[in-house]
């Protein structure tokens, strides 16, 4: 098939290559790369394939001897050393490249950031560096040698040597390409040390340019909070002298897991209080965490391709999610990562994107680095960690550990190890791995002579490629409450593994409200008959704060879509509400997450799904009108809790101060739909940190307001493009609709604005994306103008301009003439000459 690579296609590389050895002349223009590979042939016969793009192949050879072009074969993928012309022994392969990093826009492979050199080479990019097999299966010991006047020369693992102009690096761990990195430029270090459990003295720096170094402080200790908790939690210790995290202004990603170097766009590094949100304080800790965490899941064993590639971030998100409940609050980390995997990853399921953890084809990798590998794989580690209970499931992983450290695994060797540790049969299970598209669970329930009976069906409809769905093995937690609110059935993992199951509780004295699906124990959408009566009960009344706050949403969403469909709102979701509000005992985080109304695109989603037309305008308006109401009803409560919920005194990003400040936030979005923005505008006046700052100038530009504040803001700021990128991001994403097309444009022509850096480009037109009614709109502007930002970033960049287009997944839910833009947009793109194979396969899948 044409540039399809297949899961069934896997053949092991038939050479070893115990050492690699990497010298390189850093120039922009010129950079000399010189390899030597030290070779075993394990299968007699075989070719020898070396990846190899963009690549000015200087000189080769084999034992010393120089190749001459009959020799060999190059095309524009990479090198071929033909059998006959192998020895049949150990031999050694030298190359010598030229590369051009300052050219290098794509910012795969060595290229430049603001006059340093940096690399990724996740999950291909290696080829770009050198000649290799540029493949997670092979691994060998690296070494590496930097030439360069810069003053910090850095690559993997231990340094081993340095003199003016070199430094000479040794990684005594053997690993694939993709992690290889090498950083050469003028840096400052935060410094600090870990002492490991076992008393290995770790030293720790972080990064960054001169001028930032005041920025660092919390990563350095997201660092080591991070170490002490993998040795608690798993058991595991790091294994170098050395780690080094750098943080670079143009990424395509968050960041990278390069063994003891990891490498960070600096959104998720820099932190202050002055430029830094409590979200992005407790981003910064949760990814610093997951990149540290992938030094056992994802090096010490790592990919035996890239289909398994959810076996490492899929359980590393899981891990980096349960280090930030045990650091932070549990309940309401939770909360959070639930609505966000429903946002992207059950978005994602339902429409033409939609894949398994585990897919079985490609075209481009870089498509598949997305929230079903990394989400909802999350989802099924943590499915398989409440099958098996705490103590089963760290069992697994420490046999996990034993078992294949030092290898390159799969999706089959992992089950495989529960299965081991347990004694139980995963085979029905491993469809979570397999098969895309998210199960729908209908449960009803009837009760009589002390008995309640749940009846549970389950039905996964289909999605692109895969219509049959058979059931599916699901931990479905269950507790039952007493109507005056006692817990009488504390929770219980219900197992489900046919298309239709029951299930008995006895002995209960009165009739009790089930809480269902607690702690959110499948990633699954559960439909279930209930009263808003029921709802505001469980709202109030159920011991699990997942399904506390579920309550609320679900009437929430309800009353919204009623709403949306021109009907009135439901009273019984007003006065839940107001009860909340005035919950002084109850957590300010989890009240903040509970004020917070569905966004539109899960308005327009839950409506979609229900066989509705979503119309963005009346969705806006609704909710609007929602927000007013709760304002009107509840104002005086809101500014009550608006003033005290103050905080005084040096700022923290710890979760206690943070919940305050956004349940003050949360209260503020409600009042200032009534207040013409005066309290808005005076938080921003006096506002002493950005969360607050930020927060304040958000809910201006949502009311069509602010254009003072957004002035002042961005003269305060011009010189730090990481909190300009939040002042872009405010505009494209809540500028009300019937501007945002044309203030996006306006802010995207701007001269400052410099879109071919990753993160400037997606605070601008990522903001616009989540702008559901801009974006929408009924005329076509916004997927017109959205199609001549990817097409512009394309040439340059085609994996971020590839990741973009995802904006465009949920096109089939809108009424015929959206559809009709939408179309004519990616059809616009889909026939520009010499479009990436990155940005070609996506608007294929995405019109197809
Ligand atoms: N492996 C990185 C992570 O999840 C993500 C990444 C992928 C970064 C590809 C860059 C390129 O931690
Ligand atoms: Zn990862």
């Amino acid at each position: 098939m044409d540039g399809v690579t297949l899961l069934s296609d896997y053949k092991p590389y038939p050479f070893e290559i115990a050492s690699v050895s990497l010298i390189f002349r850093l120039d922009p223009a010129a950079t000399r790369v010189l390899a030597t590979l030290d070779v075993t042939p394990r299968q007699p016969g075989a070719d020898m394939v070396l990846q190899g793009e963009d690549l000015t192949l200087i000189s080769l050879s084999l034992d010393g001897r120089t190749l001459a072009p009959g020799d060999y074969l190059l095309d524009e993928t990479g090198l071929t050393l033909p059998a006959a012309g192998l020895p049949a022994g150990p031999f050694r392969l030298q190359t010598e490249v030229e590369i051009a990093p300052a050219a290098n826009t794509a910012l795969e492979g060595l290229y430049m950031s603001n006059g340093m050199y940096c690399t990724q080479c996740e999950a291909e990019g290696f080829r770009h560096i050198t000649f290799y097999p540029d493949r997670p299966d092979v691994m060998s010991r690296f070494h590496v040698r930097i030439e360069s006047d810069l003053p910090v020369l850095l690559s993997n693992g231990n340094p081993v040597g340095q003199g003016p102009g070199w430094a000479e690096w040794d990684d005594p761990w053997p690993k694939p390409a993709y992690l290889f990195a090498l950083v050469a430029g003028d840096l400052r270090a935060t410094s600090g040390s870990f002492t490991t459990r076992s008393g290995r003295k770790v030293d720790l720096n972080i990064w960054v340019r001169p001028g930032d170094e005041d920025r660092c402080d919390f990563a350095l200790g997201a660092l080591a909070r991070s170490m002490t908790w993998d040795e608690e939690a798993y058991g595991r210790e790091y294994d170098l002298d050395l780690f080094n995290i750098v943080a670079v202004d143009d990424f395509n990603m968050g960041a990278m897991e390069n063994k003891g170097l990891n490498i960070f766009n600096s959104k998720l590094v820099l932190a202050s209080p002055e430029t830094a949100t409590d979200t992005d304080y407790e981003r910064i800790e949760a990814v610093i965490a997951h990149e540290y965490f992938h030094n056992w899941t994802g090096n010490r064993i790592t990919c035996r391709d890239w289909f398994q590639l959810c076996l490492k971030e899929g359980l590393t998100v899981y891990r980096d999610q349960s280090f930030t409940r045990d650091v932070r609050l549990g309940g309401l980390k939770r909360i959070e990562d639930v609505a966000a995997l429903r946002a992207r990853q059950f978005r994602e399921d339902a429409g033409p994107l939609a894949h398994p953890p585990r897919p079985d084809r490609y075209k481009e990798i870089n498509n598949f680095y997305t929230a079903t590998v990394y989400e909802k794989g999350a989802e099924v580690v943590g499915m398989l960690a409440t099958l098996l209970g705490p103590e089963g499931y760290r069992a697994a992983l420490d046999l996990y550990f034993d078992r294949h450290d030092g290898q390159a695994c799969t999706i089959e060797d992992w089950i495989k190890v529960f299965e081991d540790a347990s004694g139980r049969d995963l085979s029905q299970f491993k469809l979570w791995y397999t098969q895309a598209g998210t199960p729908k669970l209908t449960v009803s329930e009837t009760y009589a002579a002390g008995t309640l009976t749940l009846d549970v069906m389950q039905m996964t409809p289909p999605t692109p490629g895969e219509t049959e769905k058979p059931p599916r093995h699901i931990p479905l937690a269950v507790g039952l409450l007493s109507p005056n609110g006692d817990e009488v059935v504390p929770t219980v993992v219900l197992e489900l593994t046919e298309t239709r199951q029951s299930f008995r509780f006895e002995g209960l004295s009165a009739r009790p409200v089930p809480s269902i699906l607690r702690g959110f124990s499948a990633p699954v959408i559960l439909e279930r008959a209930t009263t808003p009566a029921e709802q505001a009960f469980l709202l109030a009344h159920d011991t699990d704060p997942f399904n506390r706050w579920e309550a609320g949403r679900t009437l929430a969403r309800q009353t919204l879509m009623a709403m949306a469909r021109g009907e009135g709102a439901q009273l019984d979701y007003l006065d839940a509400v107001g009860r909340l509000i005035a919950d002084d005992e109850a957590d300010p985080g989890f009240r903040a997450a509970c004020l917070r109304l569905p966004g539109e695109d899960e308005i327009a989603a839950a409506l979609f799904a229900r066989g509705d037309t979503p119309d963005p305008e009346a969705i806006r308006v609704a909710r609007r009108k929602l927000m007013k109401m709760l304002a009107t009803r509840h104002g005086a409560a809101l500014s009550r809790v608006y003033d005290s919920c103050a905080v005084a005194g040096p700022y923290s990003p710890d979760a206690g101060p943070a919940g305050r400040r956004a349940l003050r936030l949360a209260t503020l979005a409600l009042l200032t739909t009534e207040d013409g923005g005066a309290r808005a505008a005076a938080l921003f006046a006096e506002a002493t940190n950005m969360t607050e700052s930020i927060g304040a100038l958000n809910l201006l530009v949502a009311e069509g307001k602010g254009q003072g504040q957004l002035a002042g803001f961005a003269a305060r700021w011009a010189a730090d493009p990481l909190v300009m990128d939040k002042w872009r991001m405010a505009q494209g994403a809540l500028t009300p609709p019937e501007d945002a097309a044309e203030t996006v444009a306006r802010l995207a022509a701007a001269p400052e604005f410099d879109w071919k850096n990753p993160n400037r480009f997606r605070s601008l037109l990522g903001g616009f994306a989540a702008n559901h009614a801009g974006f929408h709109r009924a005329d076509g502007a916004g997927y017109a103008l959205y199609a001549d930002w990817l097409l512009r970033l394309d040439p340059l960049n085609p994996q971020t301009a590839a990741r973009m287009s995802t904006a465009f997944e949920t096109w089939r839910r809108y009424d015929a003439p959206r559809q009709a833009h939408a179309k004519a947009a990616l059809a616009r793109i889909a026939a520009t000459p010499g479009l990436s194979r990155d940005l070609g396969e996506m608007v294929g899948r995405l019109a197809g």
